[in-house]
Protein backbone atom coordinates (compact mmCIF):
# COMPACT_ATOMS: atom_id res chain seq x y z
CA UNK A 1 0.00 0.00 0.00
CA UNK A 2 1.18 3.56 -0.61
CA UNK A 3 1.75 5.96 2.13
CA UNK A 4 2.81 9.27 0.77
CA UNK A 5 5.83 11.03 1.58
CA UNK A 6 4.48 13.69 4.49
CA UNK A 7 6.53 16.34 6.67
CA UNK A 8 4.58 17.71 9.57
CA UNK A 9 4.02 20.54 7.55
CA UNK A 10 1.21 19.45 5.75
CA UNK A 11 3.12 18.94 2.70
CA UNK A 12 3.83 15.20 0.72
CA UNK A 13 6.94 15.19 -1.98
CA UNK A 14 5.63 13.60 -4.81
CA UNK A 15 9.13 14.60 -6.80
CA UNK A 16 11.62 13.05 -6.43
CA UNK A 17 15.41 14.61 -7.24
CA UNK A 18 18.64 12.15 -7.73
CA UNK A 19 21.74 12.82 -8.04
CA UNK A 20 23.73 10.31 -10.33
CA UNK A 21 26.98 11.70 -9.58
CA UNK A 22 29.07 14.96 -8.11
CA UNK A 23 30.98 14.68 -11.23
CA UNK A 24 30.74 17.52 -13.54
CA UNK A 25 33.19 18.70 -16.71
CA UNK A 26 32.59 22.69 -16.16
CA UNK A 27 33.00 24.19 -13.20
CA UNK A 28 30.65 26.80 -12.55
CA UNK A 29 31.99 29.50 -10.18
CA UNK A 30 28.71 29.35 -8.14
CA UNK A 31 28.09 25.70 -7.83
CA UNK A 32 31.77 24.12 -7.65
CA UNK A 33 35.85 25.20 -6.46
CA UNK A 34 38.24 25.49 -8.86
CA UNK A 35 40.03 22.86 -7.87
CA UNK A 36 37.19 21.01 -8.07
CA UNK A 37 36.75 18.20 -5.32
CA UNK A 38 37.37 14.59 -4.16
CA UNK A 39 34.75 13.46 -6.61
CA UNK A 40 33.52 10.09 -4.63
CA UNK A 41 34.66 6.91 -6.14
CA UNK A 42 32.46 4.66 -8.42
CA UNK A 43 31.47 1.96 -6.05
CA UNK A 44 30.22 5.00 -3.48
CA UNK A 45 27.74 5.95 -5.58
CA UNK A 46 24.59 4.11 -6.40
CA UNK A 47 24.06 2.04 -9.43
CA UNK A 48 21.83 1.21 -11.91
CA UNK A 49 20.21 -1.30 -10.18
CA UNK A 50 20.06 0.73 -6.89
CA UNK A 51 18.66 3.44 -8.34
CA UNK A 52 15.95 2.04 -9.96
CA UNK A 53 15.10 0.09 -7.31
CA UNK A 54 14.55 3.40 -5.47
CA UNK A 55 12.67 4.76 -7.38
CA UNK A 56 10.39 1.45 -7.42
CA UNK A 57 9.90 1.60 -3.55
CA UNK A 58 9.33 5.61 -4.32
CA UNK A 59 6.62 5.16 -7.22
CA UNK A 60 4.75 1.82 -5.68
CA UNK A 61 5.38 2.59 -2.10
CA UNK A 62 5.45 6.64 -1.44
CA UNK A 63 3.62 8.18 -3.94
CA UNK A 64 6.52 9.17 -6.34
CA UNK A 65 5.06 10.99 -9.43
CA UNK A 66 7.78 12.79 -11.20
CA UNK A 67 11.40 11.66 -11.19
CA UNK A 68 14.09 14.55 -11.97
CA UNK A 69 18.14 13.02 -12.84
CA UNK A 70 20.46 16.22 -11.80
CA UNK A 71 24.27 16.15 -10.60
CA UNK A 72 26.94 17.09 -10.95
CA UNK A 73 26.62 16.29 -14.49
CA UNK A 74 24.25 13.25 -14.97
CA UNK A 75 25.42 12.75 -18.83
CA UNK A 76 28.87 12.14 -17.48
CA UNK A 77 27.41 8.42 -16.49
CA UNK A 78 27.68 5.94 -19.32
CA UNK A 79 24.89 3.91 -18.15
CA UNK A 80 22.45 7.26 -17.87
CA UNK A 81 20.51 5.53 -21.22
CA UNK A 82 19.89 2.20 -19.11
CA UNK A 83 18.84 4.57 -15.68
CA UNK A 84 16.02 6.10 -17.60
CA UNK A 85 15.07 2.69 -19.29
CA UNK A 86 14.94 1.07 -16.08
CA UNK A 87 12.61 3.83 -14.37
CA UNK A 88 10.39 4.03 -17.42
CA UNK A 89 9.91 0.25 -16.99
CA UNK A 90 8.12 0.82 -13.60
CA UNK A 91 4.10 0.75 -12.77
CA UNK A 92 3.07 3.52 -12.59
CA UNK A 93 5.55 5.16 -14.20
CA UNK A 94 6.95 8.50 -13.12
CA UNK A 95 7.97 11.35 -15.75
CA UNK A 96 11.36 11.36 -16.20
CA UNK A 97 13.20 14.60 -17.04
CA UNK A 98 17.00 15.68 -16.52
CA UNK A 99 18.92 18.56 -15.57
CA UNK A 100 22.04 18.77 -17.70
CA UNK A 101 25.19 21.21 -19.25
CA UNK A 102 24.17 19.04 -22.52
CA UNK A 103 27.91 18.22 -23.16
CA UNK A 104 27.63 15.38 -25.36
CA UNK A 105 24.05 15.48 -26.07
CA UNK A 106 24.06 15.97 -29.82
CA UNK A 107 25.28 12.06 -29.68
CA UNK A 108 22.94 10.82 -26.68
CA UNK A 109 19.73 12.65 -27.25
CA UNK A 110 17.75 10.04 -29.56
CA UNK A 111 19.17 7.02 -27.62
CA UNK A 112 18.16 8.68 -23.87
CA UNK A 113 14.80 9.56 -25.69
CA UNK A 114 14.16 6.56 -26.69
CA UNK A 115 15.22 4.96 -23.34
CA UNK A 116 12.22 6.84 -21.91
CA UNK A 117 13.38 10.18 -21.04
CA UNK A 118 10.63 13.00 -21.34
CA UNK A 119 11.77 16.16 -20.81
CA UNK A 120 15.37 18.27 -20.43
CA UNK A 121 16.52 21.39 -18.69
CA UNK A 122 19.18 23.16 -19.65
CA UNK A 123 21.74 24.92 -17.49
CA UNK A 124 23.16 27.87 -19.73
CA UNK A 125 24.12 30.52 -18.23
CA UNK A 126 25.61 32.93 -21.46
CA UNK A 127 25.97 32.42 -25.08
CA UNK A 128 28.80 34.98 -24.95
CA UNK A 129 32.02 32.99 -25.12
CA UNK A 130 33.66 35.22 -22.73
CA UNK A 131 31.13 35.00 -20.64
CA UNK A 132 30.44 31.43 -20.53
CA UNK A 133 34.24 31.09 -20.11
CA UNK A 134 34.39 33.26 -17.37
CA UNK A 135 31.14 31.48 -15.56
CA UNK A 136 32.18 27.72 -16.30
CA UNK A 137 36.13 28.09 -16.61
CA UNK A 138 35.98 26.18 -19.64
CA UNK A 139 36.04 26.54 -23.10
CA UNK A 140 33.17 24.68 -24.20
CA UNK A 141 30.72 26.83 -25.30
CA UNK A 142 30.20 25.45 -28.49
CA UNK A 143 29.36 21.49 -26.86
CA UNK A 144 26.64 22.83 -24.99
CA UNK A 145 25.16 24.53 -28.31
CA UNK A 146 25.81 21.43 -30.09
CA UNK A 147 24.24 19.09 -27.56
CA UNK A 148 21.03 21.54 -27.45
CA UNK A 149 20.75 21.59 -30.96
CA UNK A 150 21.01 17.71 -30.57
CA UNK A 151 17.99 17.33 -28.21
CA UNK A 152 15.89 19.17 -30.41
CA UNK A 153 16.69 17.25 -33.88
CA UNK A 154 15.79 14.35 -31.31
CA UNK A 155 12.52 15.92 -30.77
CA UNK A 156 12.98 16.41 -27.22
CA UNK A 157 10.46 19.19 -25.98
CA UNK A 158 10.13 21.32 -24.07
CA UNK A 159 13.55 22.23 -23.81
CA UNK A 160 13.85 24.69 -21.17
CA UNK A 161 17.29 26.82 -20.07
CA UNK A 162 18.15 27.38 -16.84
CA UNK A 163 20.40 30.86 -16.69
CA UNK A 164 21.61 31.78 -12.96
CA UNK A 165 22.41 35.63 -12.94
CA UNK A 166 25.81 36.94 -11.52
CA UNK A 167 26.12 40.63 -11.32
CA UNK A 168 28.41 42.00 -13.95
CA UNK A 169 29.35 38.32 -15.03
CA UNK A 170 26.21 37.95 -17.13
CA UNK A 171 23.37 40.05 -15.76
CA UNK A 172 23.34 42.99 -18.90
CA UNK A 173 23.08 40.11 -21.37
CA UNK A 174 19.92 39.13 -19.94
CA UNK A 175 17.69 40.96 -23.04
CA UNK A 176 19.55 39.39 -25.53
CA UNK A 177 19.89 35.63 -23.85
CA UNK A 178 16.16 35.89 -23.71
CA UNK A 179 15.57 37.25 -27.61
CA UNK A 180 17.81 33.70 -28.03
CA UNK A 181 15.69 31.38 -26.18
CA UNK A 182 12.55 32.73 -27.84
CA UNK A 183 13.88 32.65 -31.73
CA UNK A 184 14.83 28.74 -31.00
CA UNK A 185 11.52 27.81 -29.19
CA UNK A 186 13.34 27.77 -25.78
CA UNK A 187 11.91 28.34 -22.56
CA UNK A 188 14.41 30.39 -20.48
CA UNK A 189 13.78 30.54 -16.97
CA UNK A 190 15.96 33.40 -15.38
CA UNK A 191 17.40 32.06 -11.34
CA UNK A 192 18.14 34.29 -8.53
CA UNK A 193 21.89 32.70 -7.30
CA UNK A 194 21.37 30.97 -3.88
CA UNK A 195 23.98 30.70 -1.31
CA UNK A 196 25.34 27.21 -2.47
CA UNK A 197 28.65 28.17 -3.77
CA UNK A 198 31.43 26.11 -2.51
CA UNK A 199 33.51 29.54 -1.85
CA UNK A 200 30.69 30.90 -0.10
CA UNK A 201 30.91 34.49 -1.57
CA UNK A 202 26.92 34.72 -2.02
CA UNK A 203 25.89 38.33 -1.18
CA UNK A 204 22.67 39.12 -0.38
CA UNK A 205 22.92 42.90 -0.70
CA UNK A 206 24.80 42.01 -4.22
CA UNK A 207 22.57 39.28 -6.10
CA UNK A 208 20.26 39.72 -8.85
CA UNK A 209 16.39 39.68 -7.80
CA UNK A 210 13.31 39.29 -9.58
CA UNK A 211 12.54 42.86 -9.43
CA UNK A 212 15.94 43.27 -11.47
CA UNK A 213 15.48 40.95 -13.98
CA UNK A 214 11.55 43.01 -14.74
CA UNK A 215 13.41 46.06 -14.86
CA UNK A 216 16.10 44.75 -16.84
CA UNK A 217 13.27 42.95 -19.61
CA UNK A 218 11.48 46.29 -19.52
CA UNK A 219 12.89 48.22 -21.85
CA UNK A 220 12.43 45.53 -24.91
CA UNK A 221 9.76 42.65 -23.52
CA UNK A 222 6.24 43.37 -22.13
CA UNK A 223 5.88 40.21 -19.17
CA UNK A 224 2.58 39.07 -18.45
CA UNK A 225 1.63 36.17 -15.90
CA UNK A 226 0.61 32.88 -17.83
CA UNK A 227 -3.21 32.27 -17.05
CA UNK A 228 -2.46 28.42 -15.88
CA UNK A 229 -2.05 27.57 -12.13
CA UNK A 230 1.54 27.35 -10.96
CA UNK A 231 1.43 24.06 -9.20
CA UNK A 232 4.03 23.78 -6.61
CA UNK A 233 6.64 24.74 -9.53
CA UNK A 234 9.85 26.53 -8.60
CA UNK A 235 9.20 29.13 -12.18
CA UNK A 236 6.59 31.79 -12.05
CA UNK A 237 6.15 32.28 -15.98
CA UNK A 238 5.15 35.07 -17.97
CA UNK A 239 3.46 35.13 -21.60
CA UNK A 240 6.33 37.54 -23.44
CA UNK A 241 5.60 39.83 -26.23
CA UNK A 242 8.23 42.08 -27.81
CA UNK A 243 7.42 45.79 -26.67
CA UNK A 244 7.92 47.82 -29.73
CA UNK A 245 5.28 45.60 -31.89
CA UNK A 246 3.43 44.08 -29.45
CA UNK A 247 4.30 40.41 -31.33
CA UNK A 248 3.57 37.34 -28.66
CA UNK A 249 7.03 35.41 -28.55
CA UNK A 250 6.60 32.84 -25.85
CA UNK A 251 7.22 32.45 -22.31
CA UNK A 252 9.83 33.07 -19.61
CA UNK A 253 10.31 31.90 -16.19
CA UNK A 254 11.34 33.24 -13.16
CA UNK A 255 13.13 31.35 -10.20
CA UNK A 256 13.04 33.27 -7.11
CA UNK A 257 13.95 31.75 -4.50
CA UNK A 258 15.44 33.97 -2.53
CA UNK A 259 13.26 36.84 -2.76
CA UNK A 260 9.88 34.74 -3.60
CA UNK A 261 10.42 31.11 -1.70
CA UNK A 262 7.86 28.50 -2.65
CA UNK A 263 8.68 26.25 0.18
CA UNK A 264 5.20 26.33 1.53
CA UNK A 265 4.17 24.51 -1.94
CA UNK A 266 7.56 22.18 -1.53
CA UNK A 267 6.81 18.58 -3.31
CA UNK A 268 10.45 17.53 -3.31
CA UNK A 269 12.69 14.93 -1.73
CA UNK A 270 16.16 14.38 -2.91
CA UNK A 271 18.51 11.55 -3.41
CA UNK A 272 22.31 12.36 -3.21
CA UNK A 273 24.80 10.45 -5.25
CA UNK A 274 25.76 8.07 -2.84
CA UNK A 275 22.39 6.92 -2.06
CA UNK A 276 21.35 9.82 1.10
CA UNK A 277 18.30 11.37 1.47
CA UNK A 278 18.11 15.22 1.77
CA UNK A 279 14.97 16.56 2.11
CA UNK A 280 15.21 19.80 1.30
CA UNK A 281 18.15 21.56 -1.06
CA UNK A 282 19.50 23.84 2.40
CA UNK A 283 18.91 20.52 4.31
CA UNK A 284 22.27 20.14 7.20
CA UNK A 285 21.19 16.57 7.45
CA UNK A 286 21.46 13.59 5.72
CA UNK A 287 19.88 10.07 5.72
CA UNK A 288 21.56 6.90 4.23
CA UNK A 289 19.66 4.43 2.12
CA UNK A 290 22.68 2.68 0.31
CA UNK A 291 23.55 0.86 3.55
CA UNK A 292 19.77 -0.47 3.78
CA UNK A 293 20.22 -1.01 0.35
CA UNK A 294 23.22 -2.77 -0.10
CA UNK A 295 23.04 -4.90 3.98
CA UNK A 296 19.40 -6.63 2.18
CA UNK A 297 17.00 -4.84 3.76
CA UNK A 298 13.42 -5.49 2.27
CA UNK A 299 11.54 -2.59 0.42
CA UNK A 300 9.36 -1.45 3.17
CA UNK A 301 12.15 -1.33 5.21
CA UNK A 302 13.80 1.39 3.02
CA UNK A 303 10.73 2.78 2.47
CA UNK A 304 9.80 3.29 6.01
CA UNK A 305 13.33 4.93 6.68
CA UNK A 306 12.83 7.70 3.82
CA UNK A 307 9.40 8.53 5.47
CA UNK A 308 11.29 9.07 8.67
CA UNK A 309 13.65 11.15 7.29
CA UNK A 310 10.53 13.23 4.66
CA UNK A 311 9.09 13.71 8.35
CA UNK A 312 11.67 15.52 9.35
CA UNK A 313 11.31 18.16 6.47
CA UNK A 314 12.39 21.92 7.87
CA UNK A 315 9.68 24.18 7.11
CA UNK A 316 11.58 25.88 4.51
CA UNK A 317 15.55 27.32 3.80
CA UNK A 318 15.30 29.96 6.12
CA UNK A 319 17.53 32.07 4.17
CA UNK A 320 15.93 35.26 5.92
CA UNK A 321 17.00 34.23 9.42
CA UNK A 322 19.96 36.07 11.26
CA UNK A 323 20.99 32.47 12.23
CA UNK A 324 21.07 31.07 8.55
CA UNK A 325 23.85 29.15 7.73
CA UNK A 326 24.37 27.49 4.10
CA UNK A 327 24.99 23.50 3.60
CA UNK A 328 28.39 22.12 3.59
CA UNK A 329 27.99 21.12 0.43
CA UNK A 330 28.70 22.83 -2.66
CA UNK A 331 25.61 22.35 -5.20
CA UNK A 332 27.99 20.37 -7.30
CA UNK A 333 27.37 17.65 -4.28
CA UNK A 334 23.84 18.36 -3.58
CA UNK A 335 22.22 17.76 -6.80
CA UNK A 336 20.46 20.85 -8.20
P1 LIG B 1 10.61 21.63 -13.88
O1 LIG B 1 9.75 22.67 -13.24
O2 LIG B 1 10.06 20.24 -13.77
O3 LIG B 1 10.98 21.95 -15.28
O4 LIG B 1 12.00 21.55 -13.08
P2 LIG B 1 12.67 22.43 -11.96
O5 LIG B 1 12.65 23.84 -12.34
O6 LIG B 1 12.09 22.04 -10.67
O7 LIG B 1 14.17 21.85 -11.98
P3 LIG B 1 15.59 22.37 -12.45
O8 LIG B 1 16.53 21.27 -12.17
O9 LIG B 1 15.58 22.87 -13.84
O10 LIG B 1 15.94 23.54 -11.46
C1 LIG B 1 15.74 24.90 -11.77
C2 LIG B 1 16.19 25.76 -10.61
O11 LIG B 1 15.30 25.56 -9.53
C3 LIG B 1 17.58 25.45 -10.06
O12 LIG B 1 18.23 26.62 -9.67
C4 LIG B 1 17.30 24.61 -8.88
O13 LIG B 1 18.33 24.69 -7.95
C5 LIG B 1 16.03 25.27 -8.39
N1 LIG B 1 15.27 24.36 -7.58
C6 LIG B 1 14.82 23.13 -7.91
N2 LIG B 1 14.19 22.59 -6.88
C7 LIG B 1 14.26 23.48 -5.87
C8 LIG B 1 13.82 23.51 -4.56
O14 LIG B 1 13.23 22.57 -4.08
N3 LIG B 1 14.07 24.60 -3.82
C9 LIG B 1 14.72 25.66 -4.30
N4 LIG B 1 14.90 26.69 -3.50
N5 LIG B 1 15.17 25.68 -5.54
C10 LIG B 1 14.94 24.61 -6.31
N1 LIG C 1 21.82 29.02 -7.16
C1 LIG C 1 20.79 28.81 -8.01
N2 LIG C 1 20.79 27.87 -8.96
C2 LIG C 1 21.87 27.11 -9.06
N3 LIG C 1 22.18 26.14 -9.91
C3 LIG C 1 23.41 25.66 -9.59
N4 LIG C 1 23.92 26.35 -8.56
C4 LIG C 1 22.99 27.26 -8.22
C5 LIG C 1 22.93 28.28 -7.23
N5 LIG C 1 23.95 28.49 -6.39
C6 LIG C 1 21.29 25.69 -10.97
C7 LIG C 1 22.00 25.29 -12.23
C8 LIG C 1 21.15 24.16 -12.76
C9 LIG C 1 20.18 23.83 -11.67
C10 LIG C 1 20.09 22.41 -11.32
O1 LIG C 1 20.62 24.54 -10.53
O2 LIG C 1 22.01 26.33 -13.15
O3 LIG C 1 20.44 24.52 -13.90
FE1 LIG D 1 11.61 22.83 -0.75
FE2 LIG D 1 13.85 23.31 0.62
FE3 LIG D 1 13.55 24.10 -1.92
FE4 LIG D 1 12.22 25.31 0.04
S1 LIG D 1 14.45 25.30 -0.29
S2 LIG D 1 11.38 24.72 -1.94
S3 LIG D 1 11.78 23.53 1.34
S4 LIG D 1 13.62 21.98 -1.17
Amino acid sequence: ATSALADRFGREATDLRISLTDFCNLRCTYCMPESGMVFLKKDQLLGVEEIVRLVRIGVERLGIAQVRFTGGEPLTRPDLEEIIAGVAALDPRPDISLTTNAIGLDHRAGALRAAGLDRINVSLDSVVTETFERLTRRPLLHRVLAGIDGARAAGLDPIKVNAVLLPGVNDHELPDLLDWCLTRGLQLRVIEQMPLDADHLWDRGAMVTAGDVHTMLAPRFALSPVAEARDGAPAELFEVADRATGHHRGRVGIIASVTRPFCADCRRTRLTAEGRVRTCLFSREETDLRDALRSGADDEAIAQIWRAAQWGKKAGHGMDREDFVPPERPMSAIGG
